[in-house]
């Protein structure tokens, strides 16, 4: 018979631990001798193998059961087979260090990958539960260079550098300050929508979940520094355009998991990295290149993980192009009585390259926006072709992008 000697401790100090322990070692219907002189031991071993359905030896004398005893007696416990029962029927939530499951069970809920799942809690209601329609292999790593690519408002600019903005002309601020007022509308879209998708993933696929929302804590960054950027001169805010929200509200809408996502960052947030360079490089002041430049470098990360999941269903499910081709036509008839990008915004783009209102200087700026567009449009169309669309689709596709540029 296995033995188990508390000594002095009782039950209710942990000795239960001990005791649980020594049953652990036996099957259902073996015994374990318990010894020890704790005074309560007794009364509090009958007590707690009632709770968990073992049974006290017939005949055998609880020990330490006399209170203010303290010499070491031994009751007999016999296992019962409640512990086993509990565990039938559980099941592991797949494979902790292996890859992920193609198929999440609603029944593993929120268990870590891995653990042994006790059958009977709440399922999980998440909306997407298959690895194909979430995951890239990049996930982990993109995950992990977002964790180190975290910085802090407060210091990764110099906010003290404002005095760089009073030398900027009027008209010039007021283009910076159209341009953020933009920015910030288009990156809360860029936040709610991994957010949304987040909150009806399956956790199993825990990568993901770790990357969405490092990406709509990069966003919420970009919503602070940008309108942190505007407030610098202490002016007013610039405008919003119905179109460009109508534009923003299509991504919104968009129910489908990949498609969200293909829409957002391979599309919308693949033509941002050419805006916020763009911004960056006629930039009249080092706050605004700052802003945008660091806006861009966490884009880069958003739009990687768009192209590689979109890339990863495509090949699994050759129709799913087919898929993405509807939803580009779908949101450009959505869209195609709306005015698309704020006419402001264009505005302040040439303005913002031209520098000033010379005739040569804004002659300049218009090119350099229509340079941007062009290189928006090659952006899109490699990043169509890298998920699989042929060039002369790609270039169809990217046509039919919203002129909101998101
Ligand atoms: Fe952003
Ligand atoms: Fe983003």
């Amino acid at each position: 018979m296995n033995q188990c000697d508390l000594a002095g401790l009782g039950l209710d100090e942990g000795g239960h631990l001990l005791v649980a322990r020594a049953l652990d070692a036996v099957r259902p219907g073996e015994r374990v001798a318990v010894t020890g002189s704790h005074p309560a031991l007794g009364l509090h071993l009958a007590a707690w193998c009632r709770e968990h359905g073992h049974r006290i030896a017939c005949g055998a004398q609880p020990g330490g059961g006399i209170l203010g005893r303290t010499a070491p007696a031994t009751t007999v416990v016999i296992k019962g087979s409640a512990g086993e029962r509990r565990w039938h029927g559980a099941q592991r939530a797949g494979v902790a260090a292996g890859p992920p499951a193609a198929r999440a069970s609603a029944a593993w809920g929120l268990a870590a990958r891995g653990a042994l799942v006790e059958a009977g809690g709440p399922p999980i209601g998440a909306q997407w539960s298959e690895r194909d329609h979430v995951w890239a292999d990049i996930a982990p790593q993109l995950y992990a260079a977002a964790a180190a690519s975290q910085w802090d408002p407060a210091t990764a600019v110099d906010w003290t550098a404002s005095r760089a903005a009073q030398g900027v002309p009027p008209e010039v601020e007021r283009a910076v300050v159209q341009l953020m007022t933009y920015l910030v509308e288009n990156e809360q879209a860029a936040l709610i929508i991994p957010a949304r998708l987040l909150s009806q993933l399956h956790p199993h696929y825990r990568e993901v979940m770790q990357l969405l929302a490092s990406q709509s804590a990069d966003e919420a960054r970009h919503v602070e520094v940008f309108t942190r950027r505007a407030l610098l001169s202490g002016g007013e805010l610039g405008t919003s355009s119905a179109g460009g929200r109508a534009s923003l509200q299509t991504l919104l809408d968009e129910p489908d998991f990949t498609t969200a996502a293909f829409l957002l960052s391979v599309l919308g947030e693949g033509t941002f990295l050419d805006l916020l360079r763009f911004i960056a490089d006629h930039a009249p002041d080092q706050v605004t290149a700052d802003v945008t430049r660091l806006a861009a470098r966490d884009e880069a990360r958003h739009v990687a993980f768009g192209v590689a999941h979109t890339a990863h269903l495509a090949r699994a499910d050759r129709h799913y192009l087919g898929t993405l081709r509807q939803a580009v036509e779908r949101r450009h008839a959505a869209l195609r009585d709306t005015a698309g990008l704020n006419a402001e915004v264009f505005d302040a783009l040439v303005l913002l390259a031209a520098g000033s209102w010379s005739p040569g200087a804004i002659r300049r700026g218009w090119q350099a926006v229509r340079d941007l567009q062009d290189r928006m449009d090659e952006g899109r169309r490699r990043r169509l072709a890298a998920i699989g669309f042929p060039d002369d689709e790609a270039a169809e596709l990217s046509a039919l992008h919203t002129r909101n540029f998101m």
